[in-house]
């Protein structure tokens, strides 16, 4: 068992994608939300989910960024999949940054029941932002093919495994 394992994840099954999932999903909890509040649907309960939903997913920006980060440090500087990494970073660092300034000039909105103008517009900057920054780390592993084993014949109990045969066959020096 490698230390990056605990912060990369293993080889096949990488961390940040997961993680980013429930950072994503949140955020996009939030929009919505924070859409019912300024529409008058369930006002009150959509602005209190719309707040808190910003903040669950801020904190769950801390781990998905460091693991983020882990991988992005593994990247040779100046090549092309650093610069899209790169841009993938920026892009949802200003996301993150966002989300915050929604949370922090929306509370007073939060604890009246209602989502003000403003706020929900930043959101949906956030949210647009994020969405970019998304398409960025789709290119980093779709497109660059990060993280991506590509063991097409791999049997599929092997490949749930959590370290499949080649990486296990490299670390027994086989
Ligand atoms: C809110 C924070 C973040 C979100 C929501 C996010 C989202 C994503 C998504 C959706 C992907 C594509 C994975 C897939 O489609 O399965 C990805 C890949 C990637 N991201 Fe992020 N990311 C975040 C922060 C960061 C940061 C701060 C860095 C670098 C410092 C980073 C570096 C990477 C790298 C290197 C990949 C490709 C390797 C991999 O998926 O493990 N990410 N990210």
């Amino acid at each position: 068992m490698k230390l990056s394992y605990l912060i990369r994840g293993l080889p096949g099954h990488p961390l940040h994608p997961p993680l980013t999932d429930a950072t994503i999903g949140t955020y996009t909890v939030a929009t919505v939300l924070g859409f019912a509040s300024i529409v008058g649907i369930a006002e009150k309960g959509a602005a209190a989910g719309w707040w808190l939903a910003l903040i669950v997913g801020l904190i769950l920006t801390v781990p998905t960024a460091l693991s983020g980060f882990a991988e992005w440090l593994t990247i040779e500087w100046g090549t092309p999949l650093w610069r899209t990494a790169t841009s993938h970073m920026l892009a949802m660092v200003t996301a993150t940054t966002l989300f915050l300034i929604a949370a922090l000039i929306g509370h007073s909105g939060y604890k009246h029941g209602a989502v003000d103008a403003g706020p929900y517009v930043v959101t949906l900057l956030g949210y647009g932002t994020l969405t970019l920054g998304g398409w960025l780390g789709g290119a980093v592993v779709f497109v660059h093919g990060m993280r991506v084993l590509n063991l097409v014949t791999e049997p599929a109990t092997r490949a749930a495994s959590p370290v499949p045969k080649p990486e296990k066959e490299a670390a027994e020096g086989a």
